[in-house]
């Protein structure tokens, strides 16, 4: 037997990671499985047009790295999955939904050690003709002094469903936050305790089962900000930031999402975990680059031989239940919560899949990664991404960079 899947890319101004991927399963070839059927596959870019609600969709599973700021293709996505059973990494409706402050109130139920947060009224009231009555009648004067105080300084103000630091500051007194405040106008704003003196910065990047926990450096630019690190965090902290990731997408139903964790001493404060369709530019990334496209398209193709169904339910019960037993620790807690997790993502059967039948992906990605496609778009990628007086250095930096990918890459393999 013979099967063809379409895989869509949904996409903004990127050109690297979609190149890549699509490098990637032309080189794959076809994928066949434990009954001998042959699986093929097409990639193509999706195009943003009028669409007939009850039209059906030609793509078996879609890569969204678009929806998050542009609607029309949002409510394609969200039409296609409600009508079509489209594969989507993400979930439209928790991702659409719940902003960070949904995801904040989720984690806490669930034990997580979120810092404290409180959630402050409008600076500036909403344009709405019933607010002065309302507000007259309702709205309960407050000191915002005593709410810092007791959260205690210094304090991160930031938007409840915020993004991309989009005003997001650090409240270190009165004046700063009162100023702060002024400043945030018509935005909802929460207060949050800064986890101050903090040793590490993970940010973790999941793709379906797979998690890469990275350093991460938020001061630093863009380009700068992962660093190469191996073992950066002992055994039990390195799982416990894993599961916590994981946790949070099975929750969800979010399957291409980055979660940001400080750690301090032992403890992992989890502060940004709502960051679906995450930054993957190979300027970024660039040494973890190969690993995200490699995941990208193994989770793509898993999905699609194996025929796993997109879930949108949440089944929040089942978490709330191991969330509320008083007889487990907050380690015994994780353990249940990521064993839910792993059966979500169906963690051994996707390794069992990948050995079996992609047991030539890391080859392929290698011999791309060190030929001349591979070069040429990296090339091309520092020429848009950088002024010109910085191309040469920044060529010869992502070169190295991606030499020594491959090289421990090689040497992983053996
Ligand atoms: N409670 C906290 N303790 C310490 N640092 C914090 C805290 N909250 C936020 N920060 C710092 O502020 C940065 C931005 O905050 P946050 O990630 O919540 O906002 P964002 O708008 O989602 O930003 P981004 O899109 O860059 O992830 C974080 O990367 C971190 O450096
Ligand atoms: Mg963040």
């Amino acid at each position: 037997m013979e099967t063809r899947h379409l895989l869509g890319l949904l996409l903004g101004t990127e050109e690297d990671w979609p190149t890549a991927f699509e490098a990637i399963v032309r080189r794959l070839g076809p994928v066949t499985d434990a009954s001998e059927t042959v699986h093929h596959y097409d990639v193509e870019r999706v195009t943003v047009e009028p669409f007939n609600l009850r039209q059906k969709p030609r793509y078996d599973l879609v890569i969204d790295r678009l929806a998050y700021w542009y609607y029309h293709p949002r409510e394609w996505l969200k039409k296609a999955a409600l009508m079509d059973d489209l594969y989507l990494l993400n979930s439209p409706f928790t991702f659409q939904s719940m902003e960070k402050h949904a995801a904040y109130c989720a984690m806490m139920r669930l034990g997580l050690k979120v810092p404290e947060t409180v959630l402050v009224p409008y600076k500036n009231p909403p344009d709405h003709a019933k607010y002065a009555f309302t507000a007259q009648r309702y709205n309960r004067p407050f000191n915002l002094d005593t709410i810092a105080d007791d959260i205690g300084y210094p304090i991160f103000m930031k938007p409840y469903d915020g993004g991309a630091w989009v005003g997001v500051t650090q409240i270190r007194n009165r004046e700063e936050l009162h100023k702060a405040y002024d400043e945030s106008g018509q935005r909802l704003m929460h207060l949050q305790k800064a986890v101050a003196g903090f040793d590490v910065f993970a940010r973790s990047l999941s793709i379906g089962a797979e998690t890469m926990v990275m350093k991460f450096d938020p001061d630093e630019p863009m380009h700068a900000r992962y660093s190469v690190t191996h073992n950066f965090l002992d055994a039990a902290v390195g799982a416990e930031v894993v599961t916590i990731g994981r946790l949070v997408n099975a929750f969800f139903r979010w399957e291409f999402n980055s979660c940001e964790t400080l750690i301090k001493g032992a403890e992992v404060a989890p502060i940004d975990y709502a960051n679906a369709c995450p930054d993957v530019a190979i300027t970024s990334l660039h040494y973890y680059f190969p690993w995200a496209i490699k995941a990208l398209v193994k989770w793509s193709v898993f999905c699609t031989v194996t025929g796993r169904r997109p879930r949108y339910d949440l089944e929040t019960r089942r978490y709330f239940d191991i969330a509320d037993r008083e007889d487990l620790s907050y380690g015994e807690k994780l353990g249940a919560y990521r064993e839910l997790a792993d059966n979500y993502f169906e963690v051994e059967r996707y390794a069992d899949f990948c050995a079996s039948r992609l047991a030539n992906i890391d080859e392929v990605m290698l011999e791309w990664i060190e030929g001349p496609d591979f070069d040429r778009l990296l090339v091309d990628t520092v020429r848009a991404t950088f002024p010109a007086h910085e191309h040469d250095h920044f060529i010869a930096h992502y070169r190295g960079l991606l030499a020594a990918s491959a090289r421990d890459d090689r040497t992983r393999l053996g």
